[in-house]
């Protein structure tokens, strides 16, 4: 018995250190003086974001509709007592996803003042509640715009910037409902796949051209999504959902993001045990992921009416 342990013991050695080494030896890219452009940081992921880049030293570009919220944000990044103020180092940019064909003047007005975009977050989102079958199709749109296209078009804008240097890192933040999609979600669920198959076969294009393509999917997040998601006439939900008020602190979400662009992590499912147990349920026994999907529908029912 005390052999087997013994063998045991000598045969993990070599395992241990090689995956110390591996860790040791990856190299961990730095984000200081790099220029990162982060939409949707007037508020939730996109402001700890904000806060998280900024105190690691980077350039941030600030972008969102509200011009007043990136000037709040600006000024706790610079009142913050810990780091000293390099207003620098901040740069805001109003910008509507939503609204198609100017985004690329948007982009080369960015890469005019800083004369690169290194780091691009696609971060910038709505929510969606509501029976499908009663929902306007301006709200479908909607969410295929913000979620989708706008991204899309501001990444593809952004892309050609990267591979002309050969070097970039996108990280698109995606949802646990990119990989499965819940009842009274349809919407938003069929815009965060449209993403998370995008990029999938985007990280495999550009994979060859020095472009790094990092995919988040977070569970629920303490910020006001849930407040600012449309309902299926388009009015705005304003309500903070309790699961959305038990969920993640953003400030730690932004810091896995940080970490996914310095050890150039793919994808990572920020979830708890049962959301990814209903991911590979929903690959390796779908029919069991419909049935416990129909129970749900059938209990929220009356939520949504
Ligand atoms: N909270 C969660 O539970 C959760 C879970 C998984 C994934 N996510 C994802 O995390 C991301 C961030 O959301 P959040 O939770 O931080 O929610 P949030 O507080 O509502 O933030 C959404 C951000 O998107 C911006 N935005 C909305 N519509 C826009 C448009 N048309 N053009 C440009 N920017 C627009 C908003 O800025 P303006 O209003 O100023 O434009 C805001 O900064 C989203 O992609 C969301 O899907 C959230
Ligand atoms: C992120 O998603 C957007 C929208 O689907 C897409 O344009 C972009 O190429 C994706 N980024 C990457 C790096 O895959
Ligand atoms: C939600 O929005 C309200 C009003 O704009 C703001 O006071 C609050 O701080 C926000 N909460 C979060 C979690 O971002």
């Amino acid at each position: 018995m005390e052999l087997y342990i013994g063998t045991l013991v000598i045969a993990c050695i070599p395992v241990a250190l090689f995956l110390i080494s591996r860790r040791l030896l990856k190299s961990v890219k730095s984000v200081k003086d790099k220029v990162v452009l982060i939409t949707g940081a007037s508020s939730g992921l996109g402001e700890e974001c904000a806060k998280v880049f900024y105190e690691n030293g980077a350039v941030i570009v600030l972008c969102a509709r509200r011009k007043a919220e990136l000037e709040r944000v600006r000024q706790s990044l610079l009142d913050n007592p810990k780091i000293t103020a390099d207003p620098k180092r901040i740069i805001l940019q109003e910008l509507d996803l939503e609204k198609s064909g100017y985004l690329n003047t948007i982009v080369q007005r960015i890469i005019s003042k800083t004369s690169t975009i290194d780091i691009l977050i696609n971060n910038a989102g709505v929510s969606y509640r509501g029976v499908a079958h009663e929902t306007e199709l301006s709200v479908f749109s909607k969410l295929l715009k913000v979620n989708v296209l706008g991204t899309v078009e501001l990444t593809t804008s952004v892309l050609q910037h990267m591979i002309e240097k050969e070097s970039g890192h996108i990280v698109n933040v995606s949802s646990v409902q990119g990989k499965i999609a819940i009842p009274y979600r349809s919407a938003y669920a069929a815009s965060k796949h449209a993403l998370h198959a995008y990029s999938d076969s985007l990280r495999a294009e550009v994979s060859s051209k020095g472009i790094q393509v990092s995919v988040i999917a977070p569970a629920y997040i303490r910020t006001n999504l849930s407040v600012n998601s449309v309902t299926s006439s388009g009015e705005k939900h304003a309500v903070m959902d309790a699961t959305t008020a038990k969920g993640m602190h953003p400030r730690y979400v932004a810091q896995v993001i940080l970490s996914m662009v310095k050890d150039e992590k793919r994808e990572v499912i920020l979830a708890p045990f049962h959301h990814r147990l209903a991911i590979i349920l929903r690959a390796v026994y779908p029919s069991m992921y419909f049935r416990i999907m129909n129970m749900r529908a059938t209990k929220e029912e009356n939520s949504y009416a």
